[in-house]
């Protein structure tokens, strides 16, 4: 079946089985290697992408149900790593294996993109359904509250504002 949608703003065609996973179609059809497989079952967040905006767990998505919808992957938060998350959790170091990143990363740009200043309590309930077996999760909320941060200071200053590393 040819399925037609965008894929961080640009148009895609696949030919694939109708319920072939978004998350195979976008990894294996598409080459888009930044959202992970983790449990295959909505249970843990790690193939989290954005289907028109909105949070969505790519491993239990079929494809046909994104045709002429906005898919949005990691990939695409930023072409240089200068999202206000990509920079908050640098300056954080947030990750530690790395592999629910992807999926925290995508979780909290649709959280950001509805609040712009989350609670402690809007973090965790929108945060809840990503585990993260590193427990990075503390670091996670700082990161986020620190891209928010961001977020306003560059809306005011009208240019992203550049981070200072701390020296190590
Ligand atoms: S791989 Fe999709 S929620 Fe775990
Ligand atoms: S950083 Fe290792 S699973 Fe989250």
């Amino acid at each position: 079946m040819k399925v037609s949608f965008k894929v961080n703003g640009e148009p895609k065609t696949v030919d694939v089985p109708s319920d072939m996973p978004l998350l195979w179609t976008l990894r294996d059809t598409l080459e888009l290697k930044g959202t992970k497989f983790g449990c295959g079952a909505a249970q843990c967040g790690a193939c989290t992408v954005h289907v028109n905006g909105v949070a969505t767990r790519s491993c239990v998505t079929p494809v046909a149900a994104v045709a002429g919808k906005e898919v949005a992957t990691v990939e695409g938060l930023s072409p240089d790593g200068t999202h206000v998350l990509q920079q908050a959790w640098e300056e954080l170091d947030v990750p530690q294996c790395g592999y629910c990143q992807a999926g925290q990363l995508m979780s909290a740009a649709a959280l950001l993109a509805k609040k712009a200043s989350p609670t402690d309590a809007d973090i965790d309930a929108a945060m809840n359904g990503n585990i993260c077996r590193c427990a990075t999760y503390l670091r996670i909320r700082a990161a986020i509250h620190r891209a928010a941060e961001l977020k306003v200071a560059t809306t005011q200053a009208g240019e992203p504002k550049r981070l200072q590393r701390s020296a190590p």
